[in-house]
Parts: structure tokens; sequence; C-alpha cells
């Protein structure tokens, strides 16, 4: 069968070559894929911002299954487009797709169905926002309700670094119009933890739960990224705490979405924070977490397409994913300035060498290739994965091929995974 994904950053490449694994693939197009993609896939140009780009694609590939990357599209209804012209696709439709493009719209659903979550304000105005500070202990929580690119989230010290925040995010002068209305939120501690499951709209099955490293900087310092890198381990959580949340928070989503209306297929991503109360919502994405999938899909050793199509046409099952015990990691490799300002085109030294690195697989988010070689071409570059049967094991292997790799103004987190190896 023939396969398009979508997207081109560090999750769609691990997307790809987990697909090209299942021996029902024939085909895989990538669009629009990245330079290291380019060796696995057929990548074709598309804008993801524009819904009549993606259908044309979708035409012109005919592909028996497409995969979203990203949120965009997915935010856009390009689901809906292709479910409408009876193109299989994976991904929920718009109208789910709000649980992670409306903070607001999240809040309220946690809300109306008793699923644990921060105490939170909605406010579309500097008035409500004083208002509703009165009420809250520093530190706050401020985010821009809409999507942002993991930059709408301020945590403010104060009250009045709350305010200023809430006013740049107001003002459009933040993130633009995802700034329209804040969410301001009652801060939460403890470790946080990335809760995938699959979904066909009414049953779900568990993914590996994974943990990613959001601020830039070692020991959780400077703002927060996308993501700088993540790992998964068999016992990230025990079995007794993974039924406890499929019960009392992934299943009652889909249900709760399934009763509004709005079917939920797809991945679904709850982003928790386990509290000294209990685990609890902080946020949800639409999609597969980029760099958790690299991780994540690392321990899979079932067959991706089955289960992707399962959540298609209603038949998943918990038994759809058999998972390698072995732990895994990624650790992003970023360009000099990210996630402020930074240069692209910078050539990247290495690739073969790190690769070479027992368990490990470099997946390309920013780069492009010209002549054989590689370039950067974005933010974050690469995600350095490696999986090993002791976690101990998997990051010195992924460490070794960080540091085989080169490119002016490389920066890289040297701490992923660092809390847990602590503990153990
Ligand atoms: P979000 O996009 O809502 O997941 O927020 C991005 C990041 O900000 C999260 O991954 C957390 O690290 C942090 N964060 C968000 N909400 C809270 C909260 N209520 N308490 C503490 N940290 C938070
Ligand atoms: N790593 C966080 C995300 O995918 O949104």
């Amino acid at each position: 069968m023939k396969i398009l994904v979508l997207g081109g950053g560090g999750r769609e490449h691990a997307l790809v070559w987990k697909l090209r694994q299942s021996a029902r693939v024939s085909k895989v197009y990538c669009a629009p894929g990245n330079g290291g993609i380019a060796g696995e896939a057929d990548c074709l140009p598309v804008d993801l911002k524009n819904l009549d780009s993606m259908v044309a694609l979708g035409e012109r590939v005919g592909a028996d299954l497409t995969v979203v990357g990203p949120e965009l599209p997915l935010t856009l209804g390009v689901a809906d487009e292709f479910t409408r012209r009876g193109w299989p696709v994976f991904g929920p439709t718009k109208a789910a797709a709000q649980l992670e493009a409306s903070k607001s719209f999240a809040k309220e659903f946690l809300q109306r169905h008793r699923i644990p979550t921060a105490a939170y304000a909605i406010c579309d105005s500097m008035e409500e926002v004083r208002d509703a500070l009165a009420h809250f202990h520093p530190p706050v929580v401020v985010k821009a309700d809409g999507l942002a690119a993991g930059k709408g989230v301020v945590i403010a010290a104060s009250k009045e670094e709350a305010a200023s925040a809430a006013t740049e995010m107001l003002s459009g002068k933040m993130v633009g119009e995802a700034g329209a209305r804040v969410v301001l939120e009652e801060f939460l501690k403890g470790d946080e933890l990335s809760f995938l499951v699959l979904s066909d709209g009414e049953r779900v099955a568990p993914l590996v739960a994974a943990r990613d490293h959001k601020r830039v900087g070692d020991g959780d310092r400077g703002p927060n990224t996308g993501g700088m890198g993540a790992y998964s381990t068999a016992d990230i959580v025990d079995e007794k705490m993974r039924d406890w949340l499929v019960n009392h928070i992934a299943k009652p989503v889909v249900a709760g979405m399934k009763a509004e209306g709005a079917e939920y297929k797809g991945v679904l991503y709850c982003g928790l924070m386990m509290t000294a109360l209990g685990p609890m919502v902080l946020e949800f994405n639409c999609r597969f977490g980029d760099p958790e999938t690299q991780p994540i899909l690392m321990r899979l050793e079932s067959d991706l397409v089955d289960a992707l199509e399962a959540s298609i046409t209603g038949r998943v099952s918990e038994g759809d994913f058999k998972w390698s015990g072995d732990a895994s990691v990624c650790v992003v490799m970023a360009s000099g300035g990210y996630p402020g300002t930074f240069e692209v085109g910078k050539k990247i030294s290495g690739l073969d060498e790190a690769g070479a690195v027992e368990g490990v697989k470099v997946f390309h988010a920013g780069t492009s290739r010209h002549d054989g070689d590689f370039f950067t071409n974005g933010g974050r570059v690469l995600g350095v994965s490696a999986r090993a049967a002791e976690l101990e094991t998997a990051v010195a292997r992924a460490y070794e091929a960080c540091g085989k790799i080169g490119f002016e103004g490389a920066h890289y987190r040297r701490d992923i995974a660092g809390r847990a190896l602590k503990k153990d």
C-alpha cells in the first residue's frame, strides 16, 4: 500500500521510518519532508497552511492511508476534507482538534467532564485578567488560547509579571491572534508526563509513556521550546498508574467528545503533571508529540499501519501495540539561538559516524540536502535517538552519537533523562 505522511519534522521522520517497516507498505511519500526523510521517502512540496494545497496533493498521490503529523493541518480540517472524499486519513476532525487548538475549550471541557486539571480563568480583556488575578497565588501560568508552537505559555513569578504577559498576549504582540484570549492557570508542581493513546472515537489503546524536556537549558532553565529531548522506559509509569490514566483521563475525554458530537479519532496526547494530589491535565495535543514520538516508536515492535488503520475503522483494542521493554531516548540538536532567532544553511558533519553507533538512529527535523551534503534548515535540527536494554546505555549511546555531529552554533541539552538516571 501507498502511504502519505504530512509534515516535515523529527516526528514525521520517525513515522516514515516506522511505517516503512510494515510488510504491507510498498511506498511512502512525505510532504514536505526534509533532508533526512528524502533518503527514506519521496518528498513532495505542499503548503500545510493551505487546505487546497493538501487536497491537490492527496489527489495526486492517491494514498491508501494519509498520516497527519502536525496540528495545523488538522485544525484546518484536513481530516474532514480527506474523509469526505473517501480517502483514509489518520487524525481527528477539525471539531475534535479543538482540544489542542483552543486552551479555553479544553479547560471548559475538562471541567464539564470532571477530569482533573489546574484551576483557571478565561479572560478576553485586561480588566478580566486583573479581576481574575485577585483569586490566584503566584506563580501564575499565563497561556495564549490558540496555537503558538510552544511559545504561548509564560510562568509568571508575580501578579505584576502575569499582568504584563497577559498584556503582551492580548495586544497581539507576543503570539498574534493566538493571544486574543488568555487562560490564567494555577501553577502545578510535579513531574511532567506525555501520555498518548490511540482512539477510534470510542475505545482507546495506550502507547508507552514518555517524558519531554521543554526548557532549552540544562536543569530546566531558560525559555520553553517545542521540546529538547525525551525518553521512554518500561517503568516511567507502572501498570496501575497507566490503567488509572486510561480510565480517569483518556477514556472520559474520548467519551465526552463523542457525547458532545465531536468524536475523537487519532492520537490523543495528554500532557500531564504528576502532582502530589495525583495526575492533572496540562494540555492536550491532537497528534503525536515531537520529540516524544521518536523514543516511543523506537520501542514499538508491532505494525504501525495496522494500529493507525484500527483508529480509522473503529477497531482499536488495548492489544494493538507490542512494545519492547528496552529504554529509548532522543536528544535534540538545535540551531544556535533557538528558540529565539537563528540562522539556517549551516553544513552538518558526522551524520554517518553518528548513525553507526550501536542502537542509534538519527532522525532529521530541520535539515535540507544539496549534492549529498546536509544543511541546517530549522530551529530543531536533529533528534539523535538511541535504544538499549538499560536507559543509561541508551543515553550514553545517544550522547556518543551527538559528539560525532557538528554544525556551526549547534547546541543540545546534556541532561536528557538525567533525573531518571539519578533516581536509579
Ligand atoms: P502547555 O502548552 O499548556 O503544555 O504548556 C507548556 C508547558 O508549560 C508545560 O509543558 C509545562 O512545562 C508548563 N505548564 C503549563 N501549565 C502549567 C501549570 N498549570 N503549572 C505548571 N507548569 C505548567
Ligand atoms: N513535545 C511537545 C509537543 O509535541 O507538543
